[in-house]
This record gives structure tokens, sequence and C-alpha cells, in this order.
């Protein structure tokens, strides 16, 4: 029997690893996920939800969230965190390269700290594309590719030996912003700072925040 990419996405211990750290780090990223989230409005699908972070900070113009997380252990943290959100969560199996939606069916779609993480990130934006409605929005929050050669070397040494094995597939070196782009969207927003914001740069601290929207 053919199983999915979402069936069989198991990052048993980056998922457990994840959702402690992801937590302590509340209230460095909570500030980032409400202006993320702020001001959407109508249906909107999350992908990559990952134990649900970002469901507190959804507004209440948001009708319906439909959250995709391919992993199970971060699942089952975001089907209760969907318990506790302001607005309606529904959390399913489910990943970027095939959203379960038709075209044009979305007002919005959110990705937080996924596009470093997805198999295919050409694929996922694609679909994204796909599913929102001309003119919806595309708003991101990424770690993404340094502008200093000496990081970004750092990076690329990292992508290609141990960092997608111990962090659940994610990539350090992506130029997510000119992938964004290159699937039609047009950037209307875009915020760029170090996170954590201390004196040195680690290889995930250059951060984008920002909205696209469907060309
Ligand atoms: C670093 S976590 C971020 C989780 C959450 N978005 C957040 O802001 O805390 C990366 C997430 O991407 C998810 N992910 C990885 N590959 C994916 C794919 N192909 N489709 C959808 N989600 C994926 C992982 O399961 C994980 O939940």
């Amino acid at each position: 029997m053919l199983r999915s990419m979402a069936d069989s996405y198991r990052h048993p211990f980056f998922a457990r690893a994840y959702a402690w750290l992801s937590q302590r780090m509340e209230p460095e990223l909570g500030p980032h996920r409400h202006r993320l989230l702020a001001g959407l409005t109508g249906r909107v699908v999350e992908v990559g939800a990952g134990n649900g972070l970002n469901f507190a900070h959804y507004p209440t113009s948001v009708s319906h969230v439909l959250a995709l997380e391919p992993e199970p252990h971060l699942r089952g943290l975001a089907e209760l965190a969907a318990l506790e959100a302001s607005v309606p969560v529904a959390v399913v199996t489910g990943e970027a390269s095939r959203l379960p939606m038709a075209d044009a069916s979305v007002d919005a779609a959110v990705t937080s700290l996924v596009l470093c993480s997805v198999p295919d990130p050409v694929q996922a934006l694609a679909e994204i594309h796909r599913v929102l409605r001309p003119g919806g929005q595309l708003r991101f929050f990424e770690h993404v590719r340094a502008d200093t050669p000496r990081l970004a070397r750092v990076q690329r040494g990292l992508d290609a030996t141990v960092w997608p094995r111990i962090a659940g597939g994610c990539h350090t070196h992506r130029d997510t912003i000119s992938e964004i782009e290159s699937a039609g969207f047009r950037i209307d927003q875009l915020e760029s700072f170090r996170l954590p914001d201390i004196r040195v740069a680690l290889p995930t601290s250059p951060h984008v925040l920002g909205t696209a929207r469907r060309g």
C-alpha cells in the first residue's frame, strides 16, 4: 500500500525537543507570532502548525483555521492547543506539497518556521498559491540564509551534514524570500531581524517576517 509523506513523517526526538524548546522561547517568539497574524480575516490555512503555538494569537476576525501538521507528536499537542484557541481551529494530518483544499478557497495562508523544513519549498509555495484566493495573503515568519558570507558558509556546511538530520529536516541556508517571489507572490511587507536577539549570530538567527500577496 502506498503511504503519503504525511503518514510517514515522524521525528520523535525532534518533536519532543521542539515542543520543549518552543515553549521556553515563547516569551521572545510570542510577540512575533502576534504581529505575524494581526489583522487576518476569514478562512486561513496554517501549514506545519507544530505544537500550535500560533493558535492563541489569531485575531477573532478569523472565521476558521485549518492547521496541517504531519508529525504525530506535535499534531497531538496542536490538537490540545486548538481547544484553547479563541477562533475555531481544525488540526489535521497533512503536508505542504499537497494541501487538501480546492483552488482559491482560503483568504490567507500562514507559515512560521516551516519553509526551512519542507522537503520541497517550491512545491509548497505553489500549493499555497493555488489554494489562496486572488489577492489573498501569505503571512510568513521564517529563518533564512544569512547575508554575510561567513555565516552563509557555516549554514551551507550545516545543511550538507548534520542539521537536517537532527532538526526534523530543517535547512538554515534557504533563500525563502526569493522562493516566495518566484512562486508568484508580491512582497507587501518585510522585516528582517536577528532571533534570538543576542550579540552572536547563530546559523538560525537571520529571520524574516512579512506579508506576500497572491499576484
Ligand atoms: C520548527 S517547526 C515550527 C512549528 C510551528 N509552525 C511554529 O511556528 O512553532 C517546523 C514544523 O514544520 C513541520 N513540517 C515539516 N515538514 C513539513 C511538510 N512537508 N509539510 C508541512 N509541515 C511540515 C514540522 O512537522 C514542524 O511542525
